[in-house]
């Protein structure tokens, strides 16, 4: 089986991965933070390195402004369900995910938030200068996709980045597709929110996620689920320090176990030799298929410019009938649709059928892109 649905989550998992998650259900298994004996103890050390790893990857300026949650969808409505109040103002690119977008048109619609959509080219670039024009007064948040989960496209993070400092605005990024392949430095962005996802690119299990978030965003962000944390047990109210102010409850000590694993594979592997080798495979493929008639690419033509996630439409088939025949004939996994981003899709003018989408990742090899690139030649002959 091959599989090159990387931009759903990464698979296999580092061996590492299941090792931490069987050392903490095999010999740990305890509450962390929740009693003073030794296995608990032990518990909270796992989650404290984890939030350690991750801090060291995204350059956080201390550990507990790491925060977990369930997945990268819960961080992002966080952001955005904890910090805009009546009257604010919230720009979007139009690449985003329904993580991004269904929660902010929520608040459009029952909290009375305006949004403003930047408009993408055709290949999912945006225009820093567009985030400029589009600031208001009442701007509170600029959310931004780090890369599309459609194309691969990676957006001006730095620039929009040095646009929304010189502002009183949040800038709020969403590094599901990129977290464990790019750099992302959140104290040199000068981000205020970095939401993540743990079971992509940083090796952990599904079930893992969480944000870093600035001290002044921290100040102003009201916690969307409050309960017990084990600190401050005496009071009725929530904790105001971190991390105990947004993690209430039991924490998924296992998935973070394997995430805290992940993050080390991360950092031991180096960004830069994960990076190249995706970026390896990516330029394979776009050069195997380049002549395919019929067969047309989104999202930009230079690798430097996009994660290795790449979308196609093979002329007028239908994309969910030619994923079906690779995985039924070739053992080929793939996502085809609208991969939750009819936005993203509506900007490359392919809503509402989608694309073919091929996302590779650090264990993919040469020969499984060969052997892609050659269905897709069969296919091709096939269907257009
Ligand atoms: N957002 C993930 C994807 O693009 C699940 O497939």
């Amino acid at each position: 089986m091959l599989y090159f649905d990387n931009a759903a989550t990464s698979n296999p998992k580092p061996e590492v991965t299941w090792q931490a998650m069987e050392h903490y259900m095999r010999d740990v298994g305890c509450n962390p933070g929740r009693g003073g004996y030794a296995g608990s103890i032990a518990a909270g050390r796992i989650v404290f390195m984890a939030r350690e790893r991750l801090m060291t990857l995204f350059n956080a300026p201390s550990e507990k402004q790491v925060i977990f949650t369930p997945n990268v969808t819960y961080a992002l409505n966080f952001a955005i369900k904890g910090l805009l109040t009546p009257g604010d103002h919230v720009i979007l690119s139009s690449m985003e995910h329904n993580s991004v977008v269904r929660p902010l048109r929520f608040m459009e619609k029952n909290c009375g938030v305006e949004l403003s959509v930047v408009p993408c080219d055709r290949a999912g670039r945006l225009n820093p200068e567009d985030i400029r024009r589009a600031l208001r007064k009442n701007t509170k948040l600029v959310v931004l996709t780090h890369a599309s989960n459609v194309t691969g496209t990676i957006l001006p993070v730095n620039e929009v980045a040095a646009i929304v400092r010189q502002t009183d605005a949040f800038f709020v990024l969403d590094t599901a597709q990129t977290a464990g392949v790019l750099s992302i430095d959140f104290q040199e962005l000068g981000l205020d929110f970095l939401a993540f996802t743990g079971h992509k690119s940083l090796y952990g299990p599904p079930g893992t996620g969480g944000f870093v978030v600035s001290e002044r965003a921290a100040e102003r962000l009201i916690p969307l689920v409050e309960g017990g944390t084990g600190s401050k047990s005496d009071q009725e109210e929530q904790p105001d320090f971190l991390p105990d102010k947004f993690e209430a409850g039991t924490a998924n000590t296992v998935g973070i176990a394997g995430l805290g694993a992940g993050a080390q594979f991360v950092l031991g592997t180096g960004l830069e030799k994960i990076r190249e080798h995706e970026q390896h495979l990516t330029r394979l493929f776009l050069a195997g298929i380049r002549e395919i008639p019929g067969v047309q690419v989104y999202g930009p033509a230079k690798v430097e410019e996009r994660v290795a996630t790449v979308s196609l439409t093979l002329g007028g088939a239908d994309l969910g009938e030619v994923a079906a025949v690779l995985d039924a004939e070739y053992g080929i996994m793939v996502r085809s649709g609208l991969h939750c981003s009819p936005l993203a899709h509506r900007t490359l003018g392919t809503f509402p059928a989608g694309t073919l989408r091929f996302s590779f990742g650090y264990f993919n090899t040469e020969e499984e892109v060969q052997t892609a690139v050659e269905a897709l030649h069969t296919l091709a002959r096939q269907y257009c």
